[in-house]
This record gives structure tokens, C-alpha cells and sequence, in this order.
């Protein structure tokens, strides 16, 4: 071959590009190519990756196979704040798309950034979006891998510099059904991704790991030492705290199968099979102030009802109402603090929606006497109803829509034809618990049919059955035994669900990567216990394959909205499967757990994440719902239990009792630990208000309060309620201590044994007997509201109010109380419009005395809360004067019986009869008084 002199050059550069591309990178840092199993050096290197073997010394699940680090798309032209990139790279999984678009731009102080054409698929997700504001600002750049023509781009923190994204790691891919990006990070300090088990809360980053996330009805498995498992909801966002303390988060919205891998980079590689990737980068500097700009983005929590803060008792299996009875009168005979009996699907007839079963006939009088007591009941709903009773076919006639397969062809008519309501329908037949074949509403119907041919359902059965609040599950959604075929002729002959695997419907069900979420489980599929993706949603205009992991989400928005057409009241809705923004129309538990130690270990970790995904109003089941409980794990359960926002003892079918009252030690502990929740509650619902109105969270990691100190950044075991209550509960076989972490501050104990005492910071062992409360500890500098407690919310919410004032030397204490009418429905989901009051306190004290002031920030005259009748301050150095107490200029005279100061742990109890006003006519109080032995 001649080559003329100008081909030397450009056979010199390609060897020279083809040697860069060939670079061996750092087995710390490389872009996985070959995710699925089975990769070897030919298959590897016809992908056009490096294979290079990794050293037994490498960090677990270094990839063999890796992308050249200048690898991705280049720059074709560039606009304001935009790209066109053209694929520069094969990609394994299809052929990248070219040209593709980047865009950036800003939201107050959140950077956007989407990352794929205009016709590719969005969430229909709806997101507020407000504009966030930060003391910080983030910067986007671009630039060019190494020597590279390749594209990469930095998201830096204006402050510092700190890029928080930096894909000049290389990688990345866009194909129709394979997108992936991967970045470095700041730090291995790493929060967040679900929905997983997390055995710790800040991610391992010293291994690859890589997380699936795709909705699925798999329990939670804390019995392995990593179980990367993707389980019911979706939450591609997480927080990273820098090196210096600050905080971002970064959130991908899409609803496709996809997954992180977190890497010793540090890094990430984040894959989604399908739509584009919608990114936010929120840039706090605190975690709260992350939180808080992330649910700017996506919608603010919802607010429960009152009494949903209460205690609640639930299990699968029981057999009759009695039964039911029964459990609830033993609990409450014992002073047991309970607002909320639950049924199960046991209550239905033939697990068919909106039917009570044979057993159950006096289950619409045993509400009424509940609701007698200050009870309310919730009982459970499952989003696929049987195709043959008149829930389905008033469904039909309301021209509701069902998930549906894509042509008639393709419906399996031997099953369909059975039911003379979807003979004539290309409803895509599943089975659940009902007897015979199930359709699954499909509540992204834009039409609003179906939603409200939902909402009308659970209208009816309310006039039957005044339930309070509405349990739904097996939303991923849940199907069992779906099965496959390769033939037309094969699904005939299926009884079940069957979804092709071969042939040209085959693509999304079979999609060319289907991510971790199959690879783990061998011989599954993406449809395995779920519906085909080839499956119609949004009334025929979107494959189900693109919004799967929507499904609950959106459940959780057609339930929510009914409750004024139903109740007529505030609610509560609790979901299984959860998507961000699922937190403003509902609440969630952490799914089937196990009554295992280590279970009860990660639901600690579970309340947390939760609380950074939006949604506050969460819990695990108490007490572990598969296998058998038992007594010392039912009452530790119930010890951290009553500090989840959502509490409640819930248990599996054939499972033995675990109702507190089954153990005398249990109901003495979970009475303590609940009576303890029920005096907190004003405090617990004002975080609830915050949250609703303000977009914070309830729950918070010790690492939320105080990030600078690196000790708190793996703290999994241990929680705030907001910023002022510390909870550290025993979580251990046999524990009678727990080694608990005290962040340099004021603390004091709330336990018995050591009330008012200040707690040592660092790490101090403090007692966790299981006949007395859980260790719980209060910050100073704070004031804390509460009522004294009854055995209901009901009753507990007519207490006079009283503030726990917490001192911290040479600065004021503060905090709020929040109050409206418990259950009074929100006007328009505007909380603004919400009749409330809402109070601002603030002590200060000096060696002459202390003052409190109140002031009424919001105060509607429609809300009527207690007087406030007794206030106690813990670390007051000296007695005040009780005959010299003044409000707003006038004497207050104290009912001395109950009036004291304890020199010995500094504590004030102060209390009159119906001492101060918290009506809206006052708007504000100065409450003060002079020390005794002061002599000015
Ligand atoms: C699965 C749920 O996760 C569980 O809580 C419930 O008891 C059963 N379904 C039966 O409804």
C-alpha cells in the first residue's frame, strides 16, 4: 500500500488516539463497561473498552472491563447555555443518539441541567419547581477530556471552587435505551439513593456498589451483610457533605429502570434505560438547606391529620372482626396510648376493594364506637380489583382506564373472554389476592376518569364503612407469577400474566441492558411480579415501561385527592411504593420487614433517608412483620417505634400476636415510650407544619445539625426530631447500654433516672433499661411544646399547653408551636389558606432573670387552642422569684403546689391555671421574672 505524505500523519495520530484510549485507568476510578455478566477481554474490546484485570488488592467490584477515560460525545455547536453533542463513542447497547442536547440554566439558586432532545420522554410528574435561594451559588462550566475532543462539564460551588460534578471521568453514553453518566465527587461522605437497605447511612465508597432502582415488590433483607436489593419506590437523589462541612444534593428526575454505581473515586456512574436525565443541583451549604431546596423542586410533605400522629395497630390475619376487637380492647384495658386500629385486606370479601367479607358485618358499627372513643380506623386498599363485581364495572362505564397491552393481538383472549366486563377491552389481565383476574387502574390517565371513578369508589364504600385514612399497597404495582412466552400460542395456554421474551414485542420487555435490577436475580425479567412493559398507560399514550415506577406515586395522588370527596376531613394515606414528590400525598412504611435485630438497625436508617426523599410521615413495622417476634426485640421495636413519625405495630399473616399486650414487659415499655410520643405531640405536628409549609424535614440525622463535626457523618443509629430532641435507642440483642454520640453542645436527659442532667459531649454509655424510656435527650437553646398526655390524641390535644424550655448558656432558646384543627381539611392543598395559629417563643435569662415572649405569626381566630399553663426550664442556674412573675406587666399568681426549683439539676416548673392565652386575640406575650438573691 503507498500511503502519500499527508496519510502518515494521520496514521501517526490514530495510533496515538488509539494508545490514549488504551490508557489504563487507576482501579479507583473506572467507568464500568461491561455491567452485565459474563465479560471477557473479545467481548470487552469489541465494545471498544479497555479490559485490564484488577490486582486482588483493589477495591471490591473493580471492573475489568472500563471505558477509556476520553470516552463520551463531542461538541458540535454551542448556544446560550446549550450544546449539540455528537456520540463520539460505540455505545454496547444501541446506537447513541446524535445529534443530542444539553441545556443548563438556573432556578433561583438550583442548576438545572437536562441532558437529552426534546422528544424524548418526561415524567408527567408535575413538579412545583418554586425558585430556591442559598447564601451559595454553583457554576457550570465545560471542557474537554485530557487532550481530548470529548465533552465533559463541572458543577462547582462559586465559594470554594469544589466541583461537586466532574465528568471528565469519562463514559458517558446516550442510546435510545441506555444513558449513562458518570462523575467524580467531592467526598465519600454520600447520603441517600433508595429505595435500599443501607446498614450504615453514608454510602461505602471504599467498593464499587451498584444500587438498582426500579419500584419492586421485594422486602426490605437486613439478614446479609450488603443486600443492594432495589425495593419498592424510586429515589434518584443524594446529598454529599464536602470536606469542609458544606453541604449539596443533586437529584436525577426519571422513571425508568435504572441504578447507581458509587465508586472509590470517588465517583458515580448513574444508567437509566430509558427517557433523559432532568437534573437539579441544590447547593445548601447546610443538609437542611438541601432538603429543603430539593423540595422546592419537587413539593413540599403533606400534613397529616392529628390523630394520625397517634399510635397505631395493625396485623394481617385476623380472622374475624373479633379478633380484631379483641387485640384492640387488651391493648387500650392496659393504658396503652392508641389512636388507630387497622384492618388488612382480611376484611374484604375475596380481597376484592370496597367490600367487607362475611366475617366482618359488624366491622361499620365497631367504627362507629371506635370513632366514640377519639379512634379513627384505617384500613387497606389494593390498586388491582377483580374485572368481574361492580367496583370494575362502574370502572367500564365511567370509561375509567386500566394498564393495557398495546393491540388486541397481543391479549391472551382464552383468560379475557372469560369476563363478560373486559372481553372487549385490551385490559391487561394480572392476578393478586382477589380469587380471579385483576385490571390495575391506571391513574396517569389524563383525562381524569379514572381518577375520579377512583375517588367515587372509595366515596361509596365510605357511606358503608366510615374509614379515616387509606393504606395502599402492592403498588409497584405487585403482580404474582407473571409468567413468559415465545409464542402466541405459548401465552394461550398460560393461565397467568405472561410477557413476551422473544420477537419484536419483546423490546421493552427484554430491553438490550435491563439493568441490575435483573441481573440479581437470576431468571428474572423487568416484568417478573409486576405487568408487561410493553403494557398502555396514560389512556393509551405512554408505554408502561417508561412509567412503571410512577405507578404508586401516582396512586398515592388519585387516593390523596379524593379525601375531601370521602372523609370530608384531613387524612392520611400511607404507600408502599413511593417516587420523589410521593411526601405531599402521602406517608410511607419502610415494606416487609423482618422481626430481626438487623432489621430494626436499618428502619433507623429507613426513617431517616425517608425524611431526606420528602417523605416525613414515615415508620417501620413495629415489632417485624415476617417471622416471629419476639418479646425483647417487640420492646426495643417499640421503644424506637414511638419516635417514628408514622408508629405502628404491624405483623404478618399466621405470624403469632405482637400487640404490646401480648408481653407485660412490652406494654410497660411501649406505654412509657408512646406516653413519652403523646406528650411531644404539639412538638411532633409543629415539625409536621414546618415541613408542610416550609419544606423541612421531621426526622434528621445528627450529621443534619452538625455536618462540621466528621464524627456525625456515619451516625446510623441515632436521630433528631428537628433540631432539639436526640433519640438513641437500644437496637441489640441483650444491649443495656447504648454507646451514644453527644455532638459538642448542651444536652440534656428526658430519662427518668438522670432528668435535667447535662450530658458529657463525645461518646458516653448511657442506660437503656427495658422497664423505662428509650435514651432520649433534649438540646439547650431550645423551647419545646407539648400537652400532658392521654391514651389519644383526642384526649390529649385538650391538655393545656406547656413549654419545655431548654437552656444554653449565653444564648436565647427558642422554638414554635403550631395548631389548627386537627383534622379540618386544607382549602385548595394551600396551607396559606389554612385557619391555624402558629407561635414563635424566645427566652432569654441573665443573673438578673428570665423573660419568654410569645408572638402569634399566623393567627386565625377560627383556631382555639388551650391556654398554656406550665412551663419548665431545665439548666437555670438559680431560683426565680415565683412571687414576682409578671405577663405583659401583670402579676401572675402561681399555683405553688405545683411551682418549684430544683437547685440540685436546675429545674424551673412554673404553672398557673389557664396562665396565658394562645388565642389569636393576644398575637403576642411577654412573660418575665426576676431571679431570687438578686440585689441590682
Ligand atoms: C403486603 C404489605 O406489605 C403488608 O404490609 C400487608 O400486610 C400484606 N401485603 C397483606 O395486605
Amino acid at each position: 500500500m503507498f500511503l502519500k505524505k499527508g496519510s502518515t500523519i494521520v496514521v501517526l495520530l490514530l495510533v496515538f488516539y488509539q494508545n490514549t484510549n488504551s490508557q489504563s485507568v487507576d482501579v479507583s476510578k473506572r467507568v464500568d463497561c461491561y455491567p452485565e455478566p459474563g465479560a471477557s477481554q473479545d467481548a470487552c474490546q469489541s465494545r471498544g473498552c479497555i479490559w485490564t484485570e484488577a490486582p486482588s488488592s483493589s477495591p471490591v467490584g473493580t471492573p475489568w472491563c472500563y471505558y477509556p477515560t476520553e470516552s463520551g460525545f463531542t461538541v458540535q455547536s454551542t448556544g446560550t447555555n446549550s450544546f449539540v453533542l455528537a456520540a463520539k463513542t460505540k455505545n454496547p447497547y444501541g446506537n447513541n443518539i446524535s445529534p443530542l442536547n444539553v441545556k443548563y440554566s438556573s432556578n433561583g439558586a438550583t442548576l438545572l441541567l437536562t441532558i437529552g432532545n426534546d422528544d424524548r420522554y418526561v415524567p408527567p410528574v408535575n413538579f412545583p419547581k418554586k425558585p430556591s435561594t442559598s447564601t451559595e451559588s454553583l457554576k457550570f462550566t465545560s471542557g474537554t477530556i485530557g487532550s481530548s475532543d470529548v465533552f465533559s462539564f463541572k458543577v462547582t460551588r462559586a465559594s470554594t471552587g469544589v466541583a461537586l460534578w466532574d465528568t471528565s471521568i469519562g463514559g458517558m453514553q446516550f442510546a435510545d435505551k441506555f444513558i449513562q453518566i458518570a462523575t467524580y465527587l467531592p467526598s465519600k461522605n454520600i447520603y441517600g439513593f433508595g429505595d435500599h437497605i443501607h446498614k450504615k447511612i453514608r454510602h461505602n465508597l471504599d467498593r464499587y456498589t451498584t444500587w438498582p432502582m426500579f419500584a419492586r415488590d421485594i422486602g426490605p433483607d437486613s439478614g446479609s451483610a450488603l443486600s443492594t436489593q432495589n425495593l419498592y419506590g424510586v429515589h434518584p437523589f443524594y446529598m454529599c457533605i464536602e470536606a469542609d462541612g458544606k453541604a449539596h444534593g443533586v437529584f436525577i428526575l426519571n422513571s425508568n429502570a435504572q441504578e447507581v454505581e458509587t465508586g472509590p473515586g470517588p465517583h458515580l456512574l448513574y444508567r437509566t434505560i430509558g427517557g433523559r436525565i432532568d437534573m437539579a443541583f441544590f447547593p445548601g451549604p447546610t443538609p437542611e438547606q438541601v432538603v429543603n431546596q430539593y423540595l422546592q423542586h419537587i413539593g413540599f410533605p403533606f400534613l397529616p391529620a392529628y390523630w394520625a400522629l397517634g399510635y397505631q395497630l395493625c396485623r394481617w390475619g385476623y380472622g374475624n372482626l373479633d379478633a380484631m376487637k379483641t387485640v384492640i380492647s387488651r391493648n387500650q384495658a392496659l393504658g396503652i396510648p392508641l389512636d388507630v386500629p387497622y384492618a388488612d385486606i382480611d376484611y374484604m370479601n375475596h380481597y376484592e376493594d370496597f367490600t367487607e367479607g362475611d366475617n366482618w358485618s359488624g366491622f361499620p358499627a365497631y367504627t362507629q364506637q371506635i370513632h366514640a372513643q377519639g379512634l379513627h380506623l384505617i384500613v387497606i386498599f389494593d390498586p388491582a380489583v377483580e374485572v368481574d363485581y361492580a367496583s370494575f364495572q362502574r370502572g367500564i362505564n365511567a370509561d375509567a382506564s386500566f394498564i393495557e397491552w398495546a393491540r388486541d393481538d397481543q391479549v391472551p383472549h382464552n383468560i379475557q373472554d372469560q369476563y363478560p366486563m373486559a372481553k372487549n377491552t385490551k385490559i391487561m389481565l394480572g392476578n393478586v389476592w382477589p380469587d380471579r383476574n385483576t385490571a390495575f387502574p391506571d391513574f396517569l390517565d389524563p383525562r381524569n376518569n379514572t381518577n375520579a371513578w377512583w375517588a367515587g369508589e372509595f366515596a361509596q364504600f365510605h357511606k358503608t364503612l366510615p374509614f379515616d385514612g387509606m393504606w395502599i399497597d402492592m403498588n409497584e404495582p405487585s403482580n404474582f407469577d407473571t409468567g413468559t412466552y415465545n409464542t402466541v400460542e405459548e401465552q394461550l395456554a398460560s393461565a397467568k400474566l405472561s410477557c413476551p421474551i422473544t420477537g419484536s414485542d419483546s423490546s421493552l420487555d427484554v430491553p438490550p441492558y435491563p439493568t441490575q435490577a435483573v441481573y440479581q436475580r437470576n431468571g428474572e425479567y423487568l416484568f417478573s411480579k409486576t405487568l408487561c412493559m410493553l403494557g398502555k398507560t396514560a389512556h393509551r399514550t405512554r408505554d408502561f415501561y417508561d412509567t412503571k415506577n410512577l405507578y404508586g406515586w401516582s396512586e398515592a395522588r388519585a387516593t390523596y385527592q379524593a379525601i375531601p370527596q370521602v372523609t370530608g376531613k384531613r387524612s392520611a394515606v400511607i404507600s408502599r411504593s413511593t417516587f420523589p414528590s410521593s411526601g405531599r400525598y402521602g406517608g410511607h412504611w419502610l415494606g416487609d420487614n423482618t422481626a430481626r435485630w438487623g432489621d430494626l438497625q436499618t428502619s433507623v436508617i429507613g426513617v431517616m433517608e425517608f425524611n431526606m426523599f420528602g417523605v416525613p410521615y414515615v415508620g417501620s413495622d413495629i415489632c417485624g412483620f415476617n417471622g416471629v417476634s419476639n418479646e425483647e426485640l417487640c420492646l426495643r421495636w417499640h421503644q424506637f417505634g414511638a419516635f417514628s413519625p408514622f408508629s405502628r405495630d404491624h405483623n404478618s399473616e399466621g405470624m403469632p400476636d405482637q400487640d404490646p399486650a401480648v408481653w407485660p414487659s412490652v406494654a410497660n415499655a411501649a406505654k412509657i415510650a408512646l406516653t413519652f410520643r403523646y406528650y411531644f405531640l404539639p412538638f411532633l405536628y409543629s415539625l409536621h407544619y414546618n415541613a408542610a409549609r416550609y419544606g423541612h424535614t421531621v426526622i434528621r440525622p445528627l450529621f443534619f445539625e452538625f455536618p462540621k463535626d466528621e464524627e456525625t457523618l456515619n451516625i446510623s443509629e441515632q436521630f433528631l426530631w428537628g433540631s432539639a430532641l436526640m433519640i438513641a435507642p437500644a437496637l441489640y440483642q441483650g444491649q443495656t447500654s447504648v454507646h451514644a454520640y453527644f455532638p459538642s453542645d448542651t444536652w440534656y436527659s428526658l430519662q427518668p433516672e438522670t432528668y435535667g442532667q447535662k450530658m458529657f459531649s463525645g461518646f458516653n454509655d448511657v442506660n437503656a433499661p427495658l422497664s423505662s424510656l428509650t435514651p432520649v435527650f433534649v438540646r439547650g437553646g431550645f423551647v419545646l411544646p407539648r400537652q400532658s398526655p392521654g391514651t389519644t390524641t383526642t384526649a390529649s390535644r385538650l391538655s393545656p399547653f406547656e413549654l419545655l424550655i431548654t437552656v444554653k448558656t449565653n444564648a436565647a432558646s427558642s422554638g414554635d408551636l403550631y395548631y389548627d384543627g386537627g383534622d379540618d381539611l386544607i382549602p385548595n392543598d394551600d396551607i396559606e389558606q389554612h385557619p391555624r395559629v402558629h407561635w414563635q417563643f424566645s427566652f432569654t435569662s441573665s443573673i438578673a432573670g428570665g423573660v419568654l415572649t410569645g408572638n402569634c405569626e399566623t393567627c386565625s381566630t377560627a383556631v382555639r387552642p388551650p391556654t398554656l399553663d406550665i412551663i419548665e426550664i431545665l439548666g437555670y442556674p438559680s431560683s426565680p422569684n415565683f412571687n414576682g412573675f409578671k405577663l405583659d406587666g401583670s402579676s401572675v399568681t402561681l399555683d405553688m403546689t405545683k411551682t418549684s426549683y430544683n437547685s440540685a439539676n436546675q429545674r424551673v416548673m412554673i404553672s398557673a391555671r389557664n396562665m396565658i392565652s394562645l388565642m389569636a386575640l393576644k398575637k403576642k406575650f411577654t412573660l418575665s421574672f426576676t431571679n431570687l438573691n438578686v440585689y441590682l
